[in-house]
């Protein structure tokens, strides 16, 4: 088997959250170093507890999970309990996990991008993107560390926004973040909300899922009958699991070269990507569509090895 690939996962779990968690702690690809947590779809408490019950129930507690931002660099924002529920991860009842936080994520990142080999280590970004951006304004030169930067973030559509009209969760709640991190120039690997919706899960999938009668498929069945419920459809879009897909299958991916830009001064389209397909040397990439069968297949086969 090929290297597993060093990866620290910045999340706020989140139903979706925990389906991408639990699919990175499912692949032996991937090599978790650390796991860290910020305010977005709940807050700083909750996703940390979250965070350290999710890698526990994986069978992974010496992921160690390090809490971080618990406001954006700027500006506020709202939880977005109606949709993950009160605790986070869909109601769903869960053990708490042996090992709280181990102290600060911004440092846990200057830590560990700085000690590792040059272009080594890759940065996969489920949420607001305040805990890098800080660690890169307290040590630039941990951008030496990164391989890539991996997201789910950002829609290709201008006006294709969930959270405002123009702008997708992750960005709307921190622009300024997710401008400095685009700013920091390491390649970057966009899976923007169109693509995500391309591989929404349905009950029968659902189903599919509890079959396996494993306790992260169980858990994720109830999440996921939640996240349905609260969009009101039939179908619930597996946007942070589409960032993990892509580091252990990305020939399920069309991806093309872009240029980006963020909205940071506008107030009414603050969070805004405006993707130019085709265009850019390559360093910034953008996942334009998914085989969505595959990866439907790939990760219901993945978690049901937890
Ligand atoms: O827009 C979708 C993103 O916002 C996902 O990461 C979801 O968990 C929320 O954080
Ligand atoms: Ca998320």
């Amino acid at each position: 088997m090929a290297a597993r690939r060093p990866i620290i996962i910045d999340t706020d779990p989140g139903i979706d959250d925990a389906l991408a968690i639990f699919l990175a702690c499912a692949s032996p690809e991937l090599e978790i170093r650390a796991v860290t947590t910020v305010a977005g779809n709940v807050g700083i408490n909750r996703t940390t507890r979250n965070a350290s019950a999710l890698v526990a129930l994986a069978g992974k507690s010496q992921i160690p999970v390090f809490r971080g931002a618990e406001k954006p660099l700027a500006g506020t924002w709202s939880t977005i309990e109606d949709i993950h529920g009160q605790n986070g991860i869909g109601d769903a009842t869960i053990p708490d996990g042996p090992n709280g936080s181990r102290g600060s994520a911004v440092e846990a990142l200057i830590e560990i991008l700085s000690a590792a080999q040059p272009n080594s280590q890759t940065v996969v970004l489920l949420g607001p993107q305040t805990n890098l951006a800080l660690a890169l304004e307290q040590q630039p030169d941990i951008v030496r560390g990164i391989k890539e930067i991996v997201l789910m973030a950002g829609s290709l559509g201008p006006e294709g926004g969930n959270s405002s009209r123009y702008a997708e969760f992750n960005v709307h709640v921190d622009p300024k973040a997710a401008h400095k991190v685009l700013d920091c120039g390491r390649p970057m690997f966009w899976a923007p909300l169109e693509v995500a919706r391309q591989a929404s899960v349905d009950q029968m999938w659902i189903d599919l899922l509890r079959a396996t009668d494993r306790p992260c498929c169980n858990a994720g069945a109830d999440m996921l009958e939640f996240y349905m419920k609260s969009f009101k459809k039939p179908a619930a879009a597996l946007y942070d699991p589409l960032a993990v897909m892509w580091l252990i299958a990305p020939n399920l991916f069309d991806v093309t070269a872009t240029t980006l830009e963020i909205e940071t001064a506008d107030a009414e389209r603050a969070g805004q990507t405006r993707f130019k397909l085709g265009e850019g040397d390559g360093n910034i990439r953008v996942a334009v569509s998914c085989d969505a069968d595959r990866v439907r297949t790939l990760l219901l086969e993945r978690l049901a090895q937890l």
